[in-house]
């Protein structure tokens, strides 16, 4: 078993409620999360990064280090994400936190983040965290293995965004589906 690996599961028996992942994401998995991403379009956050499956695709899209910053409330992950990653900025707080640092600049926030698992009130501070962090035009990008968006709908309407759902990707365990979010006022602009 790779050191990452029994790292992950180590931090999954102390923290089953923050981790809420069997196993971290799948390459396919992660390289859908970066998908959207596009080289020199600006800083992106992500948030919940855990041993950084999905950092190692976003740096592959060739986003530079330095416009990457991580938000991992895990202190182990943090270290070894500080090994693996050297230049990018890891934030040993909670993505919540994203909007004391950012305000209208990011490009994309990725999220690995067990939204599914987390309560309503504390999805809505992270997603509203997110687009006070984004520019305009800037998207959240969020996984999940259920058969419903990951966001509430509540939160969703809240937040006035809307969701573009991409494929079922098979190859992950459990499979699972790449979610886009915008602002519902970019997405009229854009189509008119
Ligand atoms: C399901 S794991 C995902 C790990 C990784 N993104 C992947 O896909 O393999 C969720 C990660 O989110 C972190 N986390 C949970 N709540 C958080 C929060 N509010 N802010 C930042 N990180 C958080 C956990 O510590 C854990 O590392």
């Amino acid at each position: 078993m790779s050191k990452d690996l029994s790292l992950f599961l180590g931090q999954l028996l102390r923290n089953p409620r923050e981790i809420s992942a069997v196993v971290p994401s799948s390459r396919s998995l992660a390289a859908a999360m970066a998908a959207p991403l596009a080289p020199g379009n600006g800083p992106v956050a992500e948030f919940g990064p855990g041993t950084g499956r999905i950092t190692r695709e976003i740096l592959a899209r060739g986003v530079p280090p330095r416009d990457l910053v991580l938000y991992e409330m895990n202190g182990a992950f943090c270290n070894l994400l500080r090994l693996n990653f050297p230049g990018v900025k890891v934030l040993n707080r909670p993505a919540q936190q994203a909007a004391l640092d950012f305000r209208g600049s990011l490009a994309a926030v990725v999220s690995g983040l067990p939204l599914l698992s987390i309560p309503e009130p504390v999805q809505h501070d992270i997603l509203s965290a997110a687009f006070t962090a984004l520019r305009p035009g800037g998207c959240l990008v969020q996984f999940t293995y259920g058969t419903k968006p990951p966001v509430a709908e509540e939160v969703r309407q809240a937040l006035d965004i809307v969701a573009w759902s991409g494929r079922r990707i098979w190859q992950n365990l459990p499979p699972a589906r790449v979610y886009i979010y915008r602002r519902s006022a970019e997405i009229s602009v854009v189509a008119r």
